[in-house]
C-alpha cells in the first residue's frame, strides 16, 4: 500500500512532534505493509506556514536522515508533499511556487475549513485546474457542506478533481456523518483515493489495514486495491487515476468525459472509464 496523506514530518504542524514519534509512525507504516508515504505537512497561513523554501526542505532532510540512521529507508520511501489549505491567497501562493504537489506529480492535496462555503472552495479548485493542476480534495467526507448535499462533491469530481477519503472516516472513528458520506461516495464510485491522514503513532495512526478490509468486505477487494494501492501509485507516477467502474450519473459522466477530452493528454477515455 501507498499512503499519500500523512503528517509524519516532525515539528512542523499538529502531526508528529518528535524524531522518535516519526520513527514510531514509520515502523507502524512498514509493519502494516506500506512501502511509500507522501508526507504532507499542513500549509495554513498564519498557523503552519510550511511553504516551499529552505525550512521546508530542511524538515524533510531531518526526517530522511532519521529514517536512514535507523535503516528504515530500505523498507519505506518518503516523498515530499503538502496539504495546502484553501484561502483567498492560495492561487497567488501557487503562482509564486510556494505550494508543493504530491511527490513530483501535478496533483496538489488541498483542504478547506470544515465550515467553508463550497462556492469559495470550488473557485480555488477551478483556478488550480486552469493551471493544469489536478486538485486532490483531502477528506471531502468531513466537510459540513458535504453532509448537507453530497452533490457538491460530485460536482467537484465532474470538474476534474480527485476525492481522497480518510481511513478514519471509513472505520467510523470520525462519527456517523463522515462514515455515511464516505460510504455514499464509495457506493457511487466517486472516491479515487484513500489515505491515513495520520498525525501520530497512537490515536491517528498510519495503519490503513482496517479501512482497506472494510472496503474489501463492503464492496470488493479490487476496489480496496484501487483506493489504497493502484491510484496512489499512479499519483507517484503522475498518471491519470482510475475510477471504479462507471462513475456517476449519465449527465455527470458526459460532462466529466467532455472535461477529460478537453484537457487533452490528461487521461484517455478508456482510462477514465476505469478498470
Ligand atoms: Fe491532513
Amino acid at each position: 500500500m501507498i499512503d499519500i496523506h500523512c503528517h509524519i514530518v516532525y515539528g512542523v504542524d499538529d502531526g508528529s512532534y518528535s524524531r522518535n514519534e516519526s520513527l514510531r509512525m514509520a515502523a507502524e507504516a512498514i509493519e502494516s505493509g506500506i512501502t511509500d508515504i507522501i508526507a504532507t505537512p499542513h500549509c495554513i497561513p498564519a498557523m503552519f506556514e510550511n511553504y516551499v523554501g529552505p525550512d521546508y526542505y530542511a524538515a524533510f532532510d531531518r526526517l530522511y536522515a532519521a529514517l536512514h540512521d535507523e535503516g528504515m529507508d530500505r523498507d519505506l520511501t518518503v516523498h515530499r508533499g503538502m496539504e495546502a489549505f484553501a484561502t483567498p491567497s492560495t492561487l497567488a501562493q501557487f503562482d509564486r511556487g510556494a505550494l508543493h504537489c504530491l511527490g513530483s506529480s501535478d496533483y496538489l492535496l488541498i483542504e478547506c475549513d470544515f465550515a467553508e462555503d463550497p462556492e469559495f472552495f470550488s473557485g480555488i479548485l477551478k483556478g488550480l485546474l486552469e493551471r493544469r493542476i489536478r486538485p486532490v480534495v483531502a477528506h471531502p467526507e468531513r466537510y459540513f457542506f458535504a453532509h448537507d448535499d453530497i452533490r457538491r462533491l460530485l460536482d467537484m469530481v465532474d470538474m476534474g478533481c480527485v476525492l481522497q477519503l480518510d481511513t478514519e472516516s471509513i472505520t467510523g472513528a470520525f462519527g456517523r456523518k463522515c462514515r455515511e458520506t464516505a460510504f455514499s461516495l464509495l457506493d457511487r464510485g466517486a472516491a479515487q483515493l484513500a489515505a491515513s491522514d495520520a498525525h501520530d503513532s497512537d490515536m491517528r495512526r498510519p495503519d490503513m489495514r482496517e479501512a482497506a478490509d472494510i472496503v474489501a468486505d463492503s464492496f470488493s477487494p479490487r476496489y480496496a486495491q484501487l483506493l489504497f494501492d493502484t491510484n496512489p501509485r499512479r499519483i507517484l507516477e503522475n498518471r491519470p487515476l482510475l475510477f471504479r467502474g462507471q462513475y456517476g450519473s449519465e449527465e455527470g459522466r458526459d460532462s466529466a468525459s467532455r472535461h477529460h477530452r478537453r484537457r487533452d493528454g490528461f487521461m484517455t477515455d478508456e482510462e477514465y472509464w476505469g478498470i
